[in-house]
């Protein structure tokens, strides 16, 4: 009796699980817009493949580079018998043709490619999931569970590009290796200056009303933005403050918008590991941050940003104003304070190695005068943010 139950009970669910991205129109929504964010390239793969020749670069690469310049490898789309013999070692890392095997399974995170009958990759291309997820690690660095909206700050982009033929003069070379892991300067191809900044988290994002650093736009302008002038997918993006007037047509990007903001708004942030901090002292560091530390004057909850669209001037937080001046608003966003401990560095030049910096730069930049003890518990504080 209790079996069956049970096993009506896996019945009901397994039904449920298949049927729920059709069930409702708002689970419908999620689901194009989850895949949208994991597997939609907007048709870029005109720029990667024919213009970057990024397929040939990739072709030759092994998976251990590939993990090396931080791409991911999501394990769920592996096939059983490939998980077994990865955790026994007996998968060769080493050899390029594997990495094609992985792409020919779609399993590497941000990245479609097409694979012919010869093992050739003839197509290739990027999705937003490429900087804005990673994975858990769960089978082996770098290759786990999808975990979307983490910014990938292992990720190298301007060393991927500096891969492709069609970005070897020696200028663009060189700026694009300045860049690291976890940085990435998508204004460069609009000012040609160069100041990468961090890829952010793309959680924790409901209630933020304009996206970015500097603040740029709401989150439908911004992915229009980088879908079409960094990712070069065919779409439409307009902005006379930024010169730009690409329309496409079709346009493979302007009707995916509303799909893809929902699931970006579905992504929460995720919980501060609690075995990460002191919860007494972090109790005192929270008195601190919205009393003597003034952090709350600006960083305001629950998304601890600013709660209407007030921007600042770099000097008001001893910040670089070098963005500032490149962008539309000329200031800067308030940070939404988002898993913190998860990501570091901070500020988005990543000018701030740790928490305790953060917390020294402003007891400077604000003259604070906090003593040390608040100090080390608005440190405690922030990490359970
Ligand atoms: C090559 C890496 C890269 C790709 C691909 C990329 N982004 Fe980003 N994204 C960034 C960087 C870097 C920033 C920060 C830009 C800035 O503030 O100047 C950013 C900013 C954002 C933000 C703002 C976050 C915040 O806190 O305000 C969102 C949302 C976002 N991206 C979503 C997307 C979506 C959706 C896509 C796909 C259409 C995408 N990104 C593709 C690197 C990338
Ligand atoms: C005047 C408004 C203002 C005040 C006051 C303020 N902040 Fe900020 N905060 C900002 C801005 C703007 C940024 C973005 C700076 C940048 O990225 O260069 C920021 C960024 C941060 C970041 C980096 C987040 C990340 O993910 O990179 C942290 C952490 C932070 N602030 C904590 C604090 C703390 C702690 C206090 C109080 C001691 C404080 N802030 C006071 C406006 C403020």
């Amino acid at each position: 009796m209790r079996q069956r139950w049970l096993l009506a009970t896996v019945l009901v669910a397994v039904v449920a699980c298949t049927a729920s991205p059709t069930s409702s129109p708002i689970e419908r929504t999620l689901f194009d817009g989850q895949h949208i964010f994991r597997f939609d390239t907007f048709g870029d793969e005109a720029f990667w493949t024919d213009t970057l020749k990024m397929h040939q670069v990739v072709q030759g690469i092994s998976p251990k580079t590939a993990l090396g310049v931080g791409l991911k490898v999501d394990v769920d789309a592996l096939p059983a018998a490939l998980v077994s013999q990865l955790k026994a070692g007996q998968v060769n890392l080493d050899d390029p043709a594997t990495t094609v095997a992985l792409l020919a399974l779609n399993a590497v995170v941000g990245v479609q490619a097409s694979v012919d009958a010869t093992n050739r990759i003839t197509r290739f291309g990027v999705t937003c999931a490429l900087c804005h997820a990673t994975v858990d690690n769960s089978l082996a660095p770098g290759i786990g569970r999808r975990l979307d909206g983490w910014p990938n700050r292992d990720l190298n982009p301007g060393l991927i590009l500096s891969l492709s033929p069609a970005l070897q003069a020696p200028a663009v070379h060189a700026v694009l290796t300045s860049w690291g892991p976890g940085k990435y300067d998508a204004h460069w191809n609009h000012d040609n200056q160069n100041g990468p900044v961090l890829i952010p988290p793309a959680y924790g994002l409901a209630g933020v009303n304009l996206e970015t650093y500097t603040g740029e736009g709401g989150i439908p302008y911004w992915n229009a933005y980088v879908a079409v002038t960094q990712m070069h997918g065919h779409g439409t993006f307009v902005d006379p403050r930024t010169g730009d007037a690409v329309r496409y047509n079709p346009d493979l990007v302007t009707p995916k918008l509303p799909a893809l903001q929902q699931y970006e708004l579905s992504l929460t942030t995720p919980p501060a590991p609690a075995d990460n901090f002191d919860a007494a002292a972090a109790a005192r560091g929270q008195t601190v941050f919205f009393g003597a530390g003034t952090c709350a004057n600006c960083h305001v909850p629950p998304q601890y940003s600013d709660g209407g669209f007030g921007l600042h001037n770099p000097a008001e937080v001893c910040a670089d104003g070098g963005l500032a001046t490149r962008g539309t608003t000329g200031k800067y966003r308030t940070t939404p304070l988002r898993a913190l401990s998860l990501h570091p560095p901070y500020y988005h030049d990543g000018s701030l190695a740790t928490l305790a910096d953060v917390v020294t730069h402003y007891n400077t930049c604000l003259n604070l005068g906090l003593n040390s003890t608040q100090q080390a518990d608005l440190v405690q504080f922030l990490k359970s943010l």
